[in-house]
């Protein structure tokens, strides 16, 4: 498909009058409505709590609420909708399934099994076509099913994580995950859990400067791993995320996964990559692994993966069957037809070598990463701009020398809300709240996409007094 075409068809995906605001925001119908469902949910909750809206419909990049505001989403819904909303091929699979069958616990299903078949046969080097599925609910899910895999697996009872790691919210996945607000009053979470220096080059663990630095927080989790007496015994998996997700949108360097491939193998454990976040196309390729020379014994997927539907799971390497009792772990709605059925539509338009939407998530995060490179030139507050693809952290400081990071409630206050004024759905990450992630659909409208960096540089602009504060 020529890229004329290929723009044209995006286009008709997105409603075309986006961005829109027919009133202030919050409107007064989403107000009305957010106040109610303040007092229905739980405190816990997150995104619904910080951003005053009622969302009604969703089409392609873009959503509309029940004021008829038509935001741009800048956050593909946390990571979720990567070929956009409402997909019309997505809309159909979900429609002709339910009309058909809607569950079969645990049964076999000719949908599931055209699905997984699919996901094997696309799976990275190591699990393609060589690999078996677990299917769960949520990232969550496929965090403890991969911790008690390897556990099952290797016999041993101890899992290394890394500072910054998000996984889950209950059971080991909340003990692999770092952030306090997580963590506050759980304890004692579960233990085995390890935490080791992620390479968050930007704030080096270490204070070394990438490449001199010799990759020292590897050789440094070889030497916990791998030397007596370090008391980091009876591990059973090493697991991280193909690009650190919560923790602000953070790529390892080249050499990273490969060494934890080594540090694994000479240790006995197996390598767990969780992809819930990073995987699925955005950042270019399928799953963000197969940007490294590396092959894990078992890969974490959810989000994007389902199109809007909650699909997630585990890929393990086929070889690894045989250590796992039949019948040890039943799920009722795991392999749910029509979220099979979604995830399968999902997949192909993925996958649809005409439309290429990696391949433009690839070039459209080249042109993400040269226009906001050229804003940091005036904008001292833009630390570090990071990413893969449509997976994009912009760090923000209040210096650049210093590197103290801006103010985490100036930041949610200030810049999330004064995008959302003007149209724009952002979300931030980082171990100090202060990274703006982008990481829109890929199904964004070019327009659109250049509308969202020149939102995002010009929002920094104005607030540029009160983030150095
Ligand atoms: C890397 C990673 N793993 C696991 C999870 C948990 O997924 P869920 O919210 O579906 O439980 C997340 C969620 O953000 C994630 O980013």
């Amino acid at each position: 498909m020529k890229e004329e075409k290929r723009e044209k068809a995006i286009a008709e995906l997105n409603y075309p009058e986006a961005p829109k605001m027919v009133t202030e925001y919050p409107g007064p119908k989403s107000k009305i409505l957010w106040g109610e469902d303040f007092l229905l949910e739980t405190p816990q909750r997150a995104t619904g709590l910080a951003w005053v809206t009622a969302v009604e419909e969703a089409k392609g990049a873009c959503f509309k609420d029940a004021d008829g505001n038509i935001f741009i989403d800048g956050c593909s819904s946390i990571a979720v909708s990567s070929v956009g909303h409402c997909h019309p091929k997505v809309v159909q699979a979900i429609q002709e399934q339910a009309a058909r069958l809607g569950h079969g616990f645990d049964l076999c299903t000719s949908m599931k099994v055209k699905l997984l078949k699919k996901m094997i046969e696309t799976a990275p080097p190591g699990l393609k076509d060589s690999s078996f599925i677990t299917l769960v609910m949520s990232g969550t899910d496929a965090a403890e099913a991969a911790v008690k895999q390897a556990k099952m697996i290797t016999g041993r009872i101890n899992i290394v994580a890394f500072e910054g790691a998000y996984h889950g919210v209950f059971g080991t996945a909340n003990a692999m995950t770092t952030g306090a607000v997580y963590r506050k009053n759980y304890g004692p979470l579960m233990p085995g859990v390890i935490h080791l220096p992620y390479p968050y080059c930007y704030r080096c663990p270490f204070d070394l400067a990438y490449p001199q630095c010799k990759m020292q927080c590897a050789e440094f989790v070889d030497y916990q791993l791998n030397k007596p007496y370090t008391g980091k015994d009876n591990v059973a998996a090493i697991i991280a995320e193909g690009i650190q997700g919560e923790g602000g949108y953070v790529v390892p360097p080249k050499e990273w996964w490969p060494m934890m491939r080594k540090i694994a193998d000479k240790n006995g454990c197996l390598l767990v990559d969780d992809e819930v976040q990073s995987g699925f196309g955005k950042t270019g390729k399928l799953w963000a692994i197969e940007h490294f020379d590396c092959q894990p014994d078992i890969m974490t997927f959810g989000k994007a993966v389902g199109g809007d539907q909650p699909v997630a799971g585990i890929f393990t390497k086929a070889e690894y069957g045989n250590k796992l009792a039949t019948a040890s772990q039943p799920i009722t709605f795991s392999g749910n037809t029509i979220s099979m059925a979604a995830a399968l539509a999902n997949y192909e338009i993925m996958l649809d070598p005409e439309m290429d939407l990696m391949g433009r998530a690839e070039k459209l995060g080249n042109e993400f990463q040269m226009m906001m490179k050229e804003a940091q030139k005036t904008i001292e507050q833009i630390g570090e701009i990071r990413g893969m693809g449509l997976l994009q952290g912009i760090e923000l400081v209040k210096d650049p020398k210093s590197k103290e990071p801006v103010n985490r409630r100036a930041i949610l206050g200030l810049l999330t809300g004064e995008m959302m004024s003007r149209g724009l759905w952002t979300v931030m990450a980082g171990r100090y709240g202060n990274v703006i992630r982008f990481m829109p659909p890929l199904t964004m409208r070019h327009d659109h996409f250049i509308w969202c960096i020149e939102t995002i540089i010009d929002v920094l602009k104005s607030k540029r007094d009160e983030l150095s504060r």
